[in-house]
């Protein structure tokens, strides 16, 4: 069947996205959703926006008037920001965009699966840095001249945040690279790198409306940057598809980010969740890597993470685990309700009886 395939498509290895069972039995702790629902203010503008009949036009494709109620939260210019269909796809547009067949890039050994996918998606060469034992980026390998770096801050799968200085250091060593951070979970207490837009041309940080606030249903994340590097991805999406964020995206998206109240409310309450849930599993003989995320990325001392991954599962929890080398005896637990939690650490407490 695949004689009808290009070359390049026979060659692609795709990235796997976590299960989204069809019936809803389970506690869904595998993709980092927010357990919260959107902003009652979103629902409504997309309630709006659904209603007022201009469905059959095309949106607008610069998604103006989100742009600038982006920028006015981040204290930047709305021609610092592009908006796209979901974070994944702004960071497939920033490789097309910024790195080259002939200049390897670098990435950590530890990171979101995605960014290899990318790279071989456009043929682009990749290094891959290993992190420390203790998951902690070496700066230094990242200083280095190469085609660009990618670095996920906080990091994923492990939750753990960058040293602001070493990421500031990272920017500034190779003004002639770009740097592209995915703040895919900013939200959750890590310092953001939007500061330093103004100071350096080569830096672009990229985020998603998909985590803390609630919206991964919807697909919405941009991309900040000096303004040459969003003509780039103008550039690049127009040439691919003038319309990724469609008009009911547009109008919820807009009504997620004005609702400031909302937004810190639920974040604020996850964050006090994945304290708890961390303390309950240390207490339990785990080790948990610090996060500064929406999940938790934890290893038991005696029971193996498949085990526990397949029995979780067996009992209607839904975790994340990668056949990986440095990985395989990890989890990453999304931090769902306390409810959600107090379910998970009784089931894994039945587990580790069971098992050890
Ligand atoms: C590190 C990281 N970046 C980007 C994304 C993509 O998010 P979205 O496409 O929903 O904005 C994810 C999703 O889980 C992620 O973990």
């Amino acid at each position: 069947m695949k004689e009808l395939w290009s070359r390049h498509c026979r060659e692609l290895v795709p990235y796997t996205p976590g299960e989204q069972p069809k019936d809803g039995h389970f506690i869904k702790l595998n993709t980092n959703e927010n357990p919260y629902p959107p902003s009652p203010l979103a629902v409504k503008a997309i309630r709006e926006a659904l209603g007022d009949g201009a469905l059959r036009l095309y949106p607008d494709p610069s998604c103006t008037v989100l742009r600038q109620a982006i920028a006015q939260e981040l204290g930047v210019d709305p021609e610092q920001v592009f908006v796209g269909n979901g974070s994944d796809e702004v960071l497939s547009l920033a490789f097309s965009a910024f790195f080259e067949p002939d200049r390897p890039i670098r990435f950590a050994d530890v990171t979101y699966s995605f960014y290899p996918v990318f790279a071989d998606f456009y043929g682009i060469p990749y290094e891959e840095i290993p992190l420390d034992e203790s998951f902690a980026l070496p700066r230094a390998p990242f200083m280095e001249p190469c085609g660009g770096v990618v670095l996920a801050n906080p990091n994923a799968p492990t939750g753990k945040e960058m040293d602001f200085c070493d990421l500031r250091a990272i920017v500034e060593s190779c003004p002639d690279r770009v740097v592209l951070v995915d703040e895919a979970y900013i939200d959750f207490g890590a310092r953001s790198a939007v500061e330093l837009i103004g100071r350096y041309p080569n830096l672009l940080v990229v985020q998603t409306l998909s985590k803390g606030r609630s919206l991964a249903g919807l697909r919405v994340g941009f991309a900040v940057g000096n303004e040459n590097l969003i003509a780039a991805l103008n550039t690049v999406k127009d040439s691919f598809n003038s319309y990724p964020v469609d008009r009911l995206a547009q109008a919820g998206a807009l009504g997620a980010i004005q609702d400031v109240e909302y937004f810190r409310c639920t974040v604020n309450k996850i964050m006090n969740t994945r304290s708890y849930a961390a303390n309950e599993l240390e207490h339990m003989g785990f080790y948990v890597c610090d996060s500064a995320a929406n999940f938790l990325f934890v290893s038991h001392e005696k029971v193996s993470a498949k085990k526990l991954l397949d029995g979780l599962r067996e009992r209607g929890i839904l975790v994340r685990w990668w056949d990986k080398p440095r990985i395989s005896n990890y989890l990453r637990i999304t931090v769902g309700t306390e409810e959600d939690m107090k379910k998970l650490c009784a089931t894994l407490r039945e587990l580790i009886a069971l098992h050890s």
